[in-house]
């Protein structure tokens, strides 16, 4: 198991308050690493701060909007001189919304793609730079079921821009493998957060809708990105990079797509929360 273990390692890694992010966080400083909590939420990402202590894991806290490219740079420059090493990158926060394709403005594609595409490419970037450097490190960025099917309701903007997420992680493992740093991207679907909580608790039918295109018969958990999280970010997947790893209890094996049935053609902004559904 020595080549799980993560001590000594920094971690980075966004939309660590709540969800896919903060069990990443929390699995890597299990295993040993510090890590640097990235989320607009920063009550949030304190208490996934006060877990990690606990661990007895350095960390620290940035409310950086990871939209925001020259945000990203000073995160980093401070992650320069607190850390002073980047291992990990878990490039996982970032919003999506939702409109009809002949409805959604111009400005609102634009603001999809800015935190989706260009956001994750900056994170990438800065971490990228810094693992170069030092001939090592590992990035996992997260797409969606979204990055390789259609979902319909409304995902036109999300979608686009979680497909362009798979092609920038091929392209970004292609140019930097032989220099040490791997670059890898995790799908997942269907895993339980506060705003899909809500939507089913509003619509009863829509959890028995997701299952019927789940094989593995149950939701997605936030923590079932834990092993896959620490795996990526080890010696132990040396050799894996440039892969596209599905986490969907099966969903895209049996390509399910989104929900089955229709939910009526309603139009609403979403958070990070209903995207990939
Ligand atoms: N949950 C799923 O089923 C699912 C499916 C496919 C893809 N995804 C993607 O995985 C990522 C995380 O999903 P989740 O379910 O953990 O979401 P979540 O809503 O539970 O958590 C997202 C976290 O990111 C933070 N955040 C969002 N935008 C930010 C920004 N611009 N700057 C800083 N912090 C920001 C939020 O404050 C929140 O704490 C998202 O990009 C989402 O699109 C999720």
């Amino acid at each position: 198991m020595q080549s799980f273990d993560m001590t000594g390692r920094v971690a980075v890694v966004s939309g660590a308050a709540q969800g896919l992010g903060r069990a990443t966080a929390l699995a890597l400083a299990e295993a040993g690493s510090d890590v640097v909590l990235v989320d607009r939420n920063r009550e949030g990402a304190e208490a996934t701060a006060a877990t990690i202590r606990g661990f007895g894991r350095r960390t620290a806290v940035h409310d950086t909007d990871v939209s925001d490219p020259a945000a990203i740079s000073e995160l980093f420059r401070t992650v320069d001189e607190t850390f002073g090493r980047v291992d990990f990158l878990g490039n996982i926060a970032g919003d999506g919304i939702l409109a009809k394709p002949e409805d959604l403005t111009i400005a609102d594609l634009h603001k999809v793609l800015q935190n989706l595409v260009v956001g994750r490419f900056a994170m990438c970037q800065e971490a990228g730079r810094r693992m170069l450097a030092r001939g090592s490190g590992s990035i996992m960025n997260i797409g969606s079921l979204a990055s390789s099917t259609a979902l319909g309701r409304g995902h036109i903007a999300y979608s686009m821009a979680m497909g362009a997420v798979i092609q920038m992680t091929r392209e970004l493992s292609t140019e930097w493998a032989y220099r040490g740093v791997r670059v890898n991207c995790v799908t997942p679907a269907q895993v339980v957060n506060p705003s899909l909580a809500a939507r089913m608790d509003q619509d009863p039918t829509l959890e028995g809708r997701f299952l019927r295109g789940i094989p593995a018969g149950r939701l997605g958990q936030p923590a079932d990105i834990g092993g896959l999280a620490l795996l990526l970010a080890s010696d132990a997947s040396a050799w894996i990079t440039g892969a596209i790893i599905p986490l969907d209890g099966g969903n895209m094996a049996m390509n399910a797509g989104g929900t089955p049935g229709h939910e009526g053609h309603a139009v609403q902004s979403f958070r990070s929360e209903s995207k990939g559904n």
